[in-house]
């Protein structure tokens, strides 16, 4: 069964294609792809495209404010090689995420990662989360620090989807910081 999560301000559950339209809106916007490494979205018909060949993927959910019901951005859970970061472990994930313009500076990508990190550690079995931005993108390194990542390390050569090359800083929490951070105590 479809995975549908909950928080105070957000519903997130996986990508469909009635999602075309919304997701063209938002992904249409030049300040919101290129600097996570994907291209502008050009088309309903792109956006379609790009929920069946990229958003499909496991553990990548349409994150969808209350307030519309309609999705404004995305986050995902990325496994092996998948994921951005090279060599990852089994039981390591990576996030990745964004939200249209619109939306930007409430705090939405921050409750969305909160939520994913407990599903992460408490139901996915992981004991390290990384997440990388590209080196500039200070709203990405904020959404970071504030969730608790640290600093794992950089790397000078990322190639992005559009061809382009990015110095790219990966942050990591495991899931002893994680709890620490929530105040659990230490199994
Ligand atoms: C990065 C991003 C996901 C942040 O999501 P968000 O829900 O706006 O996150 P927050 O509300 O916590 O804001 C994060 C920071 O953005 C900055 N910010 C807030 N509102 C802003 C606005 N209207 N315009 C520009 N920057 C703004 C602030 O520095 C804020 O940090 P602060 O809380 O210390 O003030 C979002 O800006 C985005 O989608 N950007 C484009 C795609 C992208 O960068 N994805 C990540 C790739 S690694």
């Amino acid at each position: 069964m479809d995975t549908v999560i909950e928080t105070k301000r957000l519903i997130l559950r996986p990508w469909e294609d009635r999602d075309a339209p919304a997701l063209f809106k938002y992904a249409k916007d030049e300040r919101v792809g290129p600097i996570a490494g994907w291209p502008v979205h050009t088309s309903i018909e792109h956006s379609l495209d790009v929920i069946h060949s990229v958003l499909s993927a496991p553990e990548t959910y349409a994150v969808i404010p209350k307030e519309t019901g309609e999705p404004a951005g995305s986050i995902g859970i990325m496994f092996g090689t998948d994921a951005t970061l090279g060599n990852m472990k089994p039981c390591e994930a990576e996030l990745g995420y964004w939200i249209g313009v619109p939306f930007w500076g409430r705090g939405l990508i921050p409750e969305a990662v909160e939520k994913l990190l407990e599903r992460c550690f408490e139901i996915l079995d992981c004991n390290t989360v990384y997440c990388g931005y590209y080196e500039g993108n200070d709203r990405s390194r904020r959404v970071q620090e504030k969730c608790g990542f640290r600093y794992y390390r950089t790397e000078t050569e990322h190639i992005d989807m559009c061809g382009v090359k990015h110095v790219e800083i990966f942050n990591r929490i495991t899931k002893d910081e994680w709890r620490i951070r929530r105040g659990l105590e230490m199994k």
